[in-house]
């Protein structure tokens, strides 16, 4: 496909993405330079700076590039005390809750053990992941949070349909709450389903370092999703890991803004591996939520049949059979998965890396999980129940109500793109060449140098109002109760490095009509769409809770550089 000069013209334009990156970023401090073992940019904890670790060999790019750094001060987590001293974390515990109960939370540090290794990160109640809050639909608890870490930070209650100043956003909702500090949340339960909290400060970080738990609304009808045997929660992650340990955050600003900070070492609720062992023709219900940063999964489970069943805010209008399903960050679905086959099964994640510099695709799969079905077949078994694809009529009906507005004009157009500092001319049209070559997804990091080289300082992410031609917090949409919207939401392929991006909106719920003008037929309520690049998106967004929001989005480097609005809903 691409002839050779294609390929010399990418390799420049590479460099040249690596020149204007570290030109924004001005000369590395002088100390950031490392000389044969002697580092001198250390933070209080001795974090210094190296290079990223490369998922794939790469040639060198520019001589004198190696050594260069950001030009922020390398962070890493630093409780004070010797780290051996920290209590080890222990698995998530389920924290049941009624109408008007008060839990207390604590972010933390903690001492936490993946595979052979042992770092220092954070944790909610000293637990990994978070405690999952289970309450019944209609509920409102308390939480009275402490912040135990070395950093302000603010709890958000992702999807949740709360009270505004509950919302959890520093400098658009509260202040961040500073380390030795508390904040009382009231949290109300308006759907059912699946959701999760993560702080809305530097979550580039905190989250990163372990700051997340999910929550599961129960709706009244038992009957609310099919029968199953069981039930599994499944939040995945990542971390960047190197043999120095974890592999430092920015601290003054974010770093890894281009494509955000993707980890090396996967996890699925902070463990390396998922295990279960089920029955012959057992149905077990899956409530999976992302958590990285910035990745991307594409999940395959073998030896199951995978029934798509719901999605952030509600279950969709019918279920359907999936071969796999692809989470953003964010993102959440509940899959019923039944192991027919006796055996030892895999949970991958499946995914087409990208090698920049030779210009090719290449499959790459991580083990996430292992299932053994074992050869004793389930005593209930539900396989009638799971071989019939359901009606949602309560789901149905709901959407029914705003289905007249499908057809109604665009009212707001956003459209999605960066910007690096300016750029010399010659630059701009190499990348013109380059961006053809961009995939509409980013799975894995496939340019670590340029990714480390970028902060939230030398690189900007924008969400613009195409018709106004404001840009990220200038932007001021005002909505009234009761109104719904429809919003456009394009993905410029021709920027400087153009990337998917999940957009999330806080506070309200949505439904995705189109996706390039093909009209979606199985809808959901959604708080998290991914856009990926060259495509149009319409979603109509019903403005059902008074209050200032965030929509931003949820790539958490992303966020950092920019890439948020606010818009206020005024009572009805
Ligand atoms: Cu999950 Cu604005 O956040
Ligand atoms: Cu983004």
């Amino acid at each position: 496909m691409s002839g050779p000069g294609v390929r010399v013209a990418r390799r420049c334009a590479v460099a040249a993405i690596v020149t204007a990156l570290v030109g924004m970023a001005g000369t590395p401090p002088a100390s950031g330079q490392q000389h044969a073992g002697h580092t001198m940019a250390t933070d209080s904890m001795g974090a210094v700076w190296r290079m990223p670790p490369q998922p794939i060999p790469m040639p060198m790019m520019l001589p004198g590039l190696m050594g260069a750094v950001p030009a922020v001060t390398p962070y890493l987590p630093d409780p004070g005390h010797d780290p051996s001293m920290l209590p080890e974390a222990v698995f998530r515990e389920v924290v049941e809750m009624a109408d008007g109960d008060t839990l207390r939370l604590e972010a933390g540090f903690v001492r936490r053990t993946i595979g052979t290794r042992t770092f220092t990160m954070y944790g909610f109640n000293g637990q990994y992941p978070g405690p999952l809050i289970r309450v019944p639909q209609g509920a409102e608890i308390v939480v009275l949070f402490t912040n135990r870490i070395d950093l302000p930070t603010a709890v958000h209650w992702h999807g949740v349909r709360l009270e505004n100043e509950f919302d959890g956003v520093p400098g658009v909702t509260q202040d961040p709450v500073e380390p030795g500090e508390s904040f009382m949340y009231r949290v109300y339960f308006r759907d059912a389903g699946l959701y999760w909290y993560h702080p809305h400060h530097r979550e580039d970080i905190q989250q990163d370092l372990g700051l997340y738990g999910n929550m599961l609304v129960d709706a009244p009808a038992p009957d609310y999703y099919g029968p199953a045997n069981g039930e599994d929660f499944l939040m995945l992650d990542d971390l960047l890991v190197d043999e120095g340990g974890l592999f430092p955050w920015g601290r003054e600003a974010a770093v890894q803004t281009l494509m955000g900070r993707f980890g090396n070492q996967l996890l699925v609720n902070g463990e390396p591996r998922w295990e279960a062992t089920v029955r012959r023709g057992e149905v077990r219900r899956l409530y999976l939520t992302n958590v990285a940063n910035t990745r991307t999964f594409n999940l395959v489970l073998e030896g199951a049949e995978m029934k798509l069943v719901g999605a952030d805010v509600s279950k969709f209008e019918r279920e359907s059979f999936v071969s796999n399903v692809v989470l953003a960050p964010a993102q959440r679905y509940i899959v019923d998965a039944r192991f027919d086959e006796p055996g030892t099964w895999a949970l991958l994640n499946p995914i087409q890396a990208i090698d920049h510099f030779n210009g090719r695709f290449y499959p790459q799969t991580d083990t996430l999980g292992i299932v053994t079905v074992l050869d004793e077949p389930v005593t209930q078994d539900h396989g009638d129940a799971f071989s019939t694809l359901r009606e949602h009529a309560d789901v149905i009906e709901d959407i029914d109500r705003y289905r007249a507005e499908f057809g109604r004009p665009v009212d707001h157009e956003l459209e999605l793109t960066v910007r690096v500092g300016d750029l010399p001319s010659d630059i701009v049209a190499v990348m013109a060449i380059d961006t053809l070559y961009f995939p509409p997804v980013e799975w894995t990091d496939a340019m670590p140098m340029m990714n480390f080289l970028s902060t939230s300082e030398n690189l900007t992410w924008i969400l613009r109002d195409t018709r106004t031609g404001k840009e990220n917090r200038d932007i001021d949409w005002r909505f009234t109760v009761g109104d719904v919207r429809k919003l456009r939401i394009h993905n410029q392929r021709r920027s400087f490095h153009p990337m998917q991006h999940p957009i999330h909106i806080h506070g309200q719920r949505f439904l995705v009509l189109s996706k390039d003008g093909v009209p979606a037929d199985n809808l959901a309520w959604k708080d998290t769409v991914v856009i990926p690049v060259g495509s149009t998106f319409d979603i109509l967004l019903e403005a059902s809770n008074s209050g200032r929001w965030m929509a931003h989005c949820h790539i958490a480097e992303h966020l950092e550089a920019g890439m948020s609005m606010v818009f206020t809903v005024d009572h009805g």
